[in-house]
């Protein structure tokens, strides 16, 4: 296969592709924290697959997990123990302090593996999620997508659920009752542009959820995985949620999301599968993944720290390596002015500029975006 050029690459997208994305440059090459466009231009890739490149793009030990895996075996169904299956349940079991792990091919799908163990388990039929909140956008998981510009053309989503304002305690008691099986909810909010509640806020949730026999459910799908500093967002929290969901840093980039769920809480024989979901190529990938992260997480708070007094005059929201900066409407002017200067960042929701580089960013590469964000945003 050649390297196909930009220009050919838009073409073919233009004629045969669904434009459900907006974008103008095409990555061909990834290496560490560097990404290279068609025309051969570097950039410091502050996006990373919007925080799914934690290790970095194409890290050694990834790379040669997934081809050593490929060589052995690409597939062979869950009909039958899938090597490095149980090994990456262990390993996720342990992170997230739950009891057992179930996996997905997405971050949406886990959402919807973590909504139907609610409902099966519980037996109740009704979800609270939060305004601003993004759980996915299958048709289970957009039912507790907040935002009603992507949600409300696929309405009626067969689910009954409530959005009450995001850190709304109060609203969050009056929404919730004896039908309701979960109430679902980022430790911070990533697609709204890194918005951080009070652990009040959490603890409030855990002790609703308590009283009415709802269970928790934390979407890690952005927050995990040592993207803060610890392995999950809710971990800076003393909150233990009933299902934790996760995704995007899983497996550096090869599809795979999961959820882990606390005793007592598990798909009995039937109710709960899929074909690809915990292969063996993903299983691979996630078990190096894993163990790359495990030895980088100590620095993971520092590195926030290093942006939070580069970046400190905008006021920028930072936990490890989830940055948010509230632009407003310059936004996009902005993101484009940093692609120019060879760095990477990308517009949230309302104006909300991000930063989720990998979690390998060096010191150097961090003071090279400093100084070209502070160049930008003057
Ligand atoms: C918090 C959260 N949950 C779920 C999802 C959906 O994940 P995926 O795009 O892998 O389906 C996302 C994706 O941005 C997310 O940020």
């Amino acid at each position: 296969m050649g390297m196909e050029t930009t220009q050919q690459m838009k073409a073919l997208d233009e004629r045969y592709f669904m434009p459900a994305f907006s974008r103008d440059m095409a990555i061909v090459k990834g290496e560490g924290s560097k990404v290279w466009d068609g025309e051969g231009k570097e950039y410091i890739d502050c996006v990373a697959g919007i925080a799914v490149c934690s290790t970095g793009h194409c890290h050694p030990e990834v790379v040669k997990a997934i081809c050593d895996q490929a060589h052995q075996l690409i597939h062979c169904s869950n009909l039958y123990y899938v090597p490095h299956q149980g090994e990456v349940a262990k390993k996720v079991v342990e992170i997230t302090g739950m009891h057992k792990a179930f996996f997905s091919n997405s971050g949406a799908e886990a959402t919807d593996g973590a909504l139907k163990l609610a409902r099966v388990r519980t037996g109740k039929k009704k979800f609270v999620a939060f305004t601003h909140g993004f759980h996915g956008r299958t048709i289970g998981s957009l039912a507790v997508t907040h935002k009603p510009a992507i949600r409300e053309p696929f309405e009626p989503l067969g689910m009954e659920k409530t959005f009450v304002e995001y850190g709304d305690l109060e609203g969050l008691k009056k929404a919730v009752d004896s039908d309701t099986a979960g109430v679902i909810v980022e430790p911070i909010q990533g697609e709204a542009g890194v918005i951080i509640p009070p652990d009040t806020f959490f603890e409030g949730i855990r002790e609703v959820c308590d009283k009415s026999g709802a269970l928790m459910i934390v979407d890690e799908v952005q927050t995990g995985l040592g993207r803060t500093g610890k392995w999950l967002g809710i971990q800076h929290t003393k909150v233990k949620p009933d299902i934790v969901t996760l995704a995007k840093g899983i497996a550096s980039g090869f599809p795979m999301g999961a959820l882990a769920a606390r005793e007592d809480l598990e798909f009995k024989k039937s109710e709960h599968g899929s074909t690809f979901a915990g292969g063996p190529l993903a299983c691979a990938a996630s078990l190096a993944t894993l163990g790359v992260i495990e030895k980088i997480l100590p620095e993971v708070a520092v590195k926030g720290e290093r942006f939070r007094n580069g970046l400190a005059k905008y006021n920028p929201r930072v936990r490890g390596l989830m940055i948010g900066i509230t632009i407003g409407d310059k936004c996009p002017e902005i993101q484009k002015k940093c692609a120019e200067q060879g760095v990477l960042v990308n517009c949230a929701a309302d104006g909300n500029l991000r930063l989720v580089p990998p979690l390998t960013i060096s010191n150097a590469e961090i003071d090279t975006v400093v100084k070209v964000l502070n160049g930008t945003l003057g």
